[in-house]
């Protein structure tokens, strides 16, 4: 599968993937999406060893901004990335760009390691990486009432609506803790609607470079 490569609106780089004609990022800039639409909304510092499910896990861009913005608040307690991902070409791609995220390294090696040697597992300085490589719908079910953070991130429910499936969401509901929440880029109406079907309480994310606001989704009930 060929993916072409093209530079975001931040100066950060992401690719076209050709098969569902789709970027792997906004156009208005790659990392900048993963630190306001992940990172940031969710304000993923503020628990103690967090548990994070990356769904579509790409470059890892956002599991990149999750660490280095638990690790820029001063949390230096465990973190654990679960990365959900199916295509190995995308991952081949992680060697060679170069978000700027001071994790990256990090991610880079659990990367390499995972596709030279088929390590699924990275620990190293208190942080733990996890390839669940396949198709995340199956994956998910591995992982019960475990994680504090989903990042919800398929390509569009226009091209990839199996990933947008209540059924789906009922599972990620499952996978995360009382207190877990989801964020997502996509603020479509049938992935709210699915969303709020699976248990969740739903409420509009931040507005980075498009005209409508991203998703938020928290399996309590959350008080502004
Ligand atoms: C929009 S991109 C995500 C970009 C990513 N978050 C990043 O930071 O680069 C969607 C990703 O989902 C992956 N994907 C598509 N279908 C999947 C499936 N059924 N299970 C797991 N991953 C899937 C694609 O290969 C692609 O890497």
């Amino acid at each position: 599968m060929k993916l072409v490569p093209e530079k975001t609106g931040d100066g950060s780089e992401t690719f076209r993937n050709l098969v569902v004609d789709e970027l792997y990022h906004t156009k208005s800039g790659a990392v900048t999406e993963a630190i306001e639409k992940y990172s940031e909304p969710l304000k993923v510092w503020q628990k103690e060893n967090p548990v994070i499910l990356d769904i579509c896990f790409g470059l890892g861009y956002n599991t990149g901004a999750v660490i280095d913005a638990i690790r820029s608040h001063g949390n230096n307690s465990k973190i654990k990335v679960y990365c959900f991902e199916n295509e190995k070409v995308i991952l081949e791609k992680v060697l060679d760009v170069n978000p700027g995220f001071k994790s990256y390294r990090l991610i880079r090696e659990f990367v390499k390691n995972f596709l030279r040697e088929k390590r699924e597992t990275l620990s190293k300085g208190n942080i733990e990486l996890v390839m669940l490589f396949g198709d995340a719908r199956k994956k998910i079910r591995g992982v019960k009432c475990e994680a504090d953070y989903a990042l919800l991130d398929p390509f569009s429910p226009k091209k990839q609506p199996e990933l947008w499936e209540k059924e789906f969401m009922e599972n990620i509901y499952a996978a995360l803790k009382d207190e877990g929440s989801l964020a997502t880029y996509s603020y479509a109406k049938v992935v709210r609607e699915n969303l709020e079907a699976a248990g969740f309480k739903v409420m509009p994310g931040p507005v980075i470079g498009r005209r409508s606001p991203s998703t938020l989704a928290y399996k309590y009930k959350k008080t502004l």
